[in-house]
């Protein structure tokens, strides 16, 4: 397994945490299948990052950084590929986020074959039963002041996908249906390690709270990087904690609510709770945290490396999807897969407070709970020799491989 090809790949991840984390994951899987990797990545620049307080995401951000990012990217690939030493293996394919349009023409004139990476959820195509024709792709998803750039980045990405020589996705096939064309070899980071990409530096703490705390009895709450939440959903999130009875860990990222001195005005109640049962962290190791014993349902935006890292741990959710892929990703946990429930109607603690006992404590839960287990069987079993997402990692080496572009 473990053999060098004398193959070298160069991926091309977006700089946002949901985006790098799935691009070093499968830099790792594709390490550890034999081919040497380059990464390259653009200067963290905050001027393209997508988050503003009103539109948490900004499309013209995303536009900025395909004209910016183009011609240097073209020149460091051309580095790459003509290797003027020749220590380093050919670059066989560039594996490129699916959200860089320009990756298409510059792999193109740089004669290299090119594929994508799908970090998103992967189900735009598919038909929406309630109202046909429409598809997936057609539900409002982002509210943005900017639906033209948005209609076109997403024109962009389908086309682009289109053209490329292929797509891996971070799924695994008892999930949802895979057309051809598509490597689905996920749950990523359960094939092993991978360095770290966090942009955060995790606070390790929370892990010997966790320690103490007994099985299943913690609802781990976080939004993911980007999203962000009002004032008072924020305080009303801490009353539905504190009503709910149960233990938790909730991260509160800096910048993901609006004012600083917000936890020292909320009500006594919350205060209580946290200091009796709660913790309160800026960045978690999420995974870790998701695989510890103690948590028992994780309260997220259903981003969707969340929403897998969770069924990988067969952790029940409740859903509350923010824009873009998490809407779908929610509808799929809550409806489809029956692994979660959904705040449906906005935020408010009594059905908070429901939601978090239902998975942890009441029997009205057993069968989600049952359901999460199945699924985190049938996301590890996929990965064992003979697994579909072990098959379909052998079908994309030999893709990769093949001399056709
Ligand atoms: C973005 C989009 O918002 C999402 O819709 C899309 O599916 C992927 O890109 P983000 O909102 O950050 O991602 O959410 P998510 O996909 O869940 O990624 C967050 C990552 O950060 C996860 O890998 C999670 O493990 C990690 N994380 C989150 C931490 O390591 N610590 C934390 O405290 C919170």
């Amino acid at each position: 397994m473990n053999q060098r090809n004398n193959r070298r790949l160069v991926l091309f991840p977006v700089p946002f945490q949901g985006h790098i984390n799935p691009m070093l994951q499968l830099a790792q899987i594709l390490h550890n299948r034999g081919f040497s990797i380059t990464i390259l990545h653009t200067d963290l620049n905050l001027s393209i990052h997508p988050r503003t307080p009103t539109s948490p995401f900004a499309p013209s951000a995303m536009a900025s950084a395909n004209r910016r990012c183009a011609a240097p990217f073209e020149e460091r690939l051309r580095e790459e590929v003509s290797s003027p030493d020749g220590r380093d293996a050919p670059v066989t394919c560039l594996i490129a986020d699916a959200l860089f349009r320009f990756t298409w023409d510059v792999a193109e004139r740089a004669g290299v074959r090119r594929m994508v990476l799908r970090t998103g959820e992967s189900r735009l195509e598919d038909p929406v039963p309630e109202f046909p024709p429409l598809q997936v792709k057609d539900l409002p998803g982002i509210n943005t002041a900017e639906p033209e750039l948005l209609d076109q980045l997403l024109h962009d990405m389908t086309e682009g996908i289109k053209d490329s020589s292929g797509v891996i996705l971070n799924t695994f096939e008892d999930l949802e249906e895979i057309s051809s064309r598509n490597f689905p070899i996920g749950p990523f980071h359960k094939c092993g390690p991978s360095s770290s990409g966090s942009l955060l530096a995790e606070d390790r703490s929370c892990i010997s709270w966790l320690d103490e705390q007994a099985p299943n009895s913690v609802v781990y709450v976080s939004f993911g990087s980007i999203a962000t939440v009002g004032e008072s959903e924020f305080s009303e999130i801490a009353l539905g904690l504190a009503d709910s009875q149960q233990p938790f860990l909730w991260v509160v990222r800096p910048g993901s609510v609006g004012g600083s001195e917000l936890l020292e005005k909320l009500p006594s109640c919350f205060l209580e709770a946290l200091e009796e049962r709660g913790k309160i962290v800026k960045w978690a190791p999420q995974q870790e945290v998701l695989a510890h014993r103690a948590v028992g349902a994780f309260w997220t935006h259903n981003g969707w490396n969340s929403t897998l890292e969770s069924i990988s741990e067969g952790v029940p959710m409740i859903c509350m999807p923010c824009f873009s892929d998490q809407k779908v990703n929610a509808r799929f946990v809550s409806d489809v897969w029956g692994v979660g429930v959904h705040l449906n109607n906005g935020l408010e603690r009594r059905k908070i407070a429901e939601a978090i006992r239902k998975l942890l404590v009441e029997k009205e839960g057993e069968e989600v709970r049952e359901r999460a287990a199945q699924f985190k069987e049938k996301a590890n079993s996929c990965l064992r020799q003979g697994g579909s997402s072990f098959r379909s990692l052998d079908g994309l080496a030999n893709h990769i491989l093949s001399s056709e572009s």
